[in-house]
């Protein structure tokens, strides 16, 4: 069964193949293995997601590689209009801790990928992710919703060149260019929302992650002294300022990796469950999306009511796992997406915080929406809540508990 489906495989043939290309070994090494074999044309796709990384070096190298036409997009806006801001209003982080900056990202790239292709009149996308990780699952299920008679290819599942020495002298014999820059024994995955980085030593549950796998934050043991103060102003359950200054998303999300970075805020350690069915130890960090994630809850403490504010977490972790799981163009997103938006109409105003070594709290919120209101609260002067009713009010929310133990009593005489 299993050779009858390899070979199967191998057979197929396709005439032109649009393939996600980031520039490193395995995506470089994937234009030629495709090539030799599915006989095809090749055209790379790269997507700017922030990543900070020369896209017009990258689409010469693709060329060189032995791409016909090389495609590169910058959809930093896009992504954070329509993927990013989604999930903070959404508050979804993952397992309660992974902003997941890399699995938002998928969806784009691939309904990008499957884009180019039908422009392109090709039959087949194809994307370098492992066999056993999460993005083949995202890339794929994307695919699969947006244009399923595309065929998809994912060579690392396929290909023989299973070492990273495999794939160097692979390269070699091609004349391919290989990154000669000494790697990092690391995987990582960067984009504007946050940075991954896996294997190596952190392989080992117990062990620290190494000083060297920081990209995005400094060691808080190095930050600046002292601490900073700053104010985000949410509409909408959106940041749309940071101390009073309006900032496109962009900008606003780059100000505020610069400053957490700084002081070392947004590093996270933990281990995962993956949708392939393991788990595994993940390093993350995300400096400007602790911030925006903490201020935008607290925000919410004060603008929703109670009942929703807790359906709201319920929720999230419907959400969360749409996004983890990459089934971000299913109709159950649609579906939750009417409540969210609702949910965020009240969600304005803005959250001050103080921001030092290693750390970011809240000092401050306010909103003209807010359902604080200081003379229940307060227990000075100008007191209005009304006491009394509490007693009353105490009778009947604990009445089905003192029936209970009438009976429990009874039951214990009984015996
Ligand atoms: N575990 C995360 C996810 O599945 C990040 C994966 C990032 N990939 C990487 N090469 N480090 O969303």
């Amino acid at each position: 069964m299993q050779a009858f489906f390899a070979e199967s495989l191998m057979n197929k043939q396709y005439k032109k193949i649009v393939c996600a290309y980031s520039g490193g070994l395995d995506t470089s090494v994937m234009i030629p293995w495709l090539k030799e074999h599915y006989g095809a044309e090749i055209i790379t796709y790269t997507g700017d997601l922030g990543q900070g990384e020369d896209l017009s070096a990258i689409k010469n190298k693709a060329l060189n590689t032995g791409a016909s036409h090389a495609v590169v997009d910058d959809l930093t806006d896009r992504f954070v209009n329509e993927f990013i801001w989604p999930a903070v209003r959404a508050s979804a982080l993952y397992e309660g801790m992974y902003p997941m900056h890399t699995a938002l990202g998928r969806p784009l790239l691939s309904a990008r990928l499957v884009e180019v292709a039908l422009e392109h009149g090709a039959d087949a996308i194809a994307h370098g992710c492992t066999g056993k990780g999460n993005d083949q699952v995202r890339f794929e299920v994307t695919a699969k919703a947006l244009a399923p008679h595309l065929g998809i290819v994912a060579p690392l599942r396929e290909w023989e060149l299973t070492t990273r020495e495999l794939e160097v002298d692979y390269a070699v014999e091609r004349g391919i260019p290989i990154p000669i820059t000494k790697e990092k024994p690391y995987s990582i995955d960067q984009n504007l929302w946050g940075c991954a980085i896996e294997c190596g030593e952190m392989e080992d549950l117990w062990a620290e992650p190494p000083d060297d796998a920081w990209l995005m934050t400094k060691d808080p043991s190095n930050a600046p002294r002292g601490s900073i103060e700053l104010i985000i102003s949410f509409e909408n359950g959106i940041p749309v300022a940071i101390d009073g200054r309006p900032m496109g998303g962009v900008e606003l999300i780059r100000y505020l990796n610069d400053l957490a970075g700084t002081f070392g805020v947004g590093r996270i350690d933990m281990v995962e469950n993956r949708v392939v069915g393991l788990k595994s130890r993940e390093v993350y960090e995300a400096p400007a999306a602790t911030l925006i994630h903490m201020a935008h809850t607290e925000l919410e403490r004060i603008c929703l009511d109670r009942e929703t504010f807790n359906y709201k977490r319920k929720l999230s972790q419907d959400y969360e796992k749409i996004i983890y799981d990459g089934t971000w163009f299913g109709p159950l997103r649609e579906c939750l997406e009417s409540f969210l938006l609702k949910s965020q109409e009240t969600v304005c105003g803005e959250v001050r915080l103080r921001v030092s070594a290693g750390l970011a709290r809240i000092t401050g919120r306010k909103s003209p929406y807010s359902l604080y209101d200081e003379g229940l609260a307060t227990y000075s002067e100008g007191d209005t809540f009304d006491r009394q009713s509490a007693e009353g009010f105490i009778e009947l929310f604990g009445l089905s508990y003192r029936t209970v133990a009438q009976v429990r009593k009874r039951m214990l005489e009984n015996k």
